[in-house]
């Protein structure tokens, strides 16, 4: 994706075997670069989210086995693994992709006979899962804008109205985006449409990241408050509904940011399609039920603050009374009856056990 005119992924290998990301805590207003050389530093930064999204974390544990692996000695590589293993785990609980990542590789260096064969195995499944991920949210965005286009047509020349929630653009995957990279390739094509952004508290990642993608790529958007969208679809505003997702189960039940679930109810309630966009990487076909999958929640702190710019300082506000108590669930799961399809890279399939068995059987990414 383009910043300011200039090609960026949001995480990436430097020459000198650092790994750089975009640090996604001081957007929109500053664009920041950081550097790590450590996996615990690495962990520390998923864990505090200075890169997230479901997409995103994954590709950050892979390249933090790497980590692992360059500061040990050959004697202590498959210990530092491990140990690394658990600790890039242990950060978020609910995004599947970042165990699935942490196991493809370990899986692909099981048996190397020296530590060079393991460092090279390592290096190649790396870089062949990063890579993969980039293609799978690539065709995402291709069978998507397909999607798009057919709902449009229905309108004419009126913009096709999409609303999304959290932010499951590029920032939140290596590059292109989940539930974005159809509105980028309708966009391109010239499809008329519009983005209602809703801004998910408490970390604001649609008011702020989701903003500022669509702004860098020139798609017309308005920021609402997360609890403005029931009159929006009461009022017929939304055409459709796309987000991402961090967990979706054998039956479809689906875990995305708090406040996804509300909206594919008020969808259900006002006959809009509600589409969940997201690559195999994001399905857990050791879980059944919704209600197994773990789910994060972060510190109180989050929901009795808020952050921003304030003249050309960072600030942090207080907003609840000293002494209130709060509660910060991150996640919440939409149950597989409420959700229209999952749009994959290998297209549209039903948001159904079957549907997942079908797509399961297609897609060859497990390890
Ligand atoms: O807490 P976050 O910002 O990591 O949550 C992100 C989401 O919920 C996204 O919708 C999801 O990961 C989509 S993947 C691009």
């Amino acid at each position: 994706m383009r910043v300011n005119g200039r090609a960026y992924r949001t995480i990436w290998r430097t020459p000198d075997g650092a790994i750089a990301f975009i640090d996604q805590r001081f957007l929109p207003h500053r664009f920041l670069i950081e550097e790590v050389r450590t996996v615990e530093a690495l962990a520390d930064a998923i864990r505090e989210m200075h890169i997230r999204g479901a997409i995103a974390l994954g590709a950050a544990a892979a390249y933090g086995m790497e980590l692992a692996a360059a500061s040990a000695s050959d004697a202590d590589l498959p210990t530092a693994l491990a140990r690394a293993a658990e600790l890039l785990k242990q950060t978020r609980p609910t995004a599947v992709n970042i165990a699935w990542a942490v196991d493809s590789i370990l899986k692909a260096v099981a048996g190397a006979q020296s530590a060079e064969e393991l460092r090279h195995r390592l290096r190649t499944a790396v870089d062949a899962l990063v890579e993969g991920e980039v293609e799978r949210c690539r065709r995402i965005g291709e069978h998507g804008a397909a999607l798009l286009e057919t709902l449009a047509q229905r309108k004419a020349t009126a913009p096709l109205q999409i609303l999304t929630h959290c932010n499951a653009g590029w920032l939140g995957c290596v590059d292109y985006g989940t539930a974005l990279a159809p509105v980028y390739v309708a966009a391109d094509r010239g499809i008329p449409l519009h983005v209602w952004v809703s801004e998910t508290r408490p970390r604001n990642q649609g008011a702020a990241l989701t903003a500022w993608e669509l702004q860098q790529h020139g798609v017309p958007y308005t920021v609402v408050v997360d609890s403005a969208c029931g009159h929006l679809l009461q009022q017929g505003m939304v055409d459709v509904a796309l987000v991402g997702a961090d967990r979706i189960t054998r039956r479809g039940d689906t875990a995305n940011k708090i406040g996804t679930y509300p909206k594919a109810l008020l969808c259900r309630a006002h006959g809009v399609p509600f589409y969940v966009a997201a690559p195999s990487s994001s399905f857990d076909p050791t879980l059944t039920n919704g209600t197994d999958i773990p789910l994060e929640e972060r510190s109180p702190e989050e929901v009795h603050t808020a952050s921003g710019l304030h003249g050309d300082r960072f600030v942090t506000v207080r907003i609840t009374p000293d002494g209130a108590r709060a509660w910060n669930p991150s996640f919440d799961v939409t149950p597989a009856e409420l959700i229209t399809g999952f749009l994959t890279e290998y297209g549209l399939f039903p948001a159904t056990a079957e549907g997942v068995e079908d797509l399961l059987a297609t897609a060859h990414v497990y390890p």
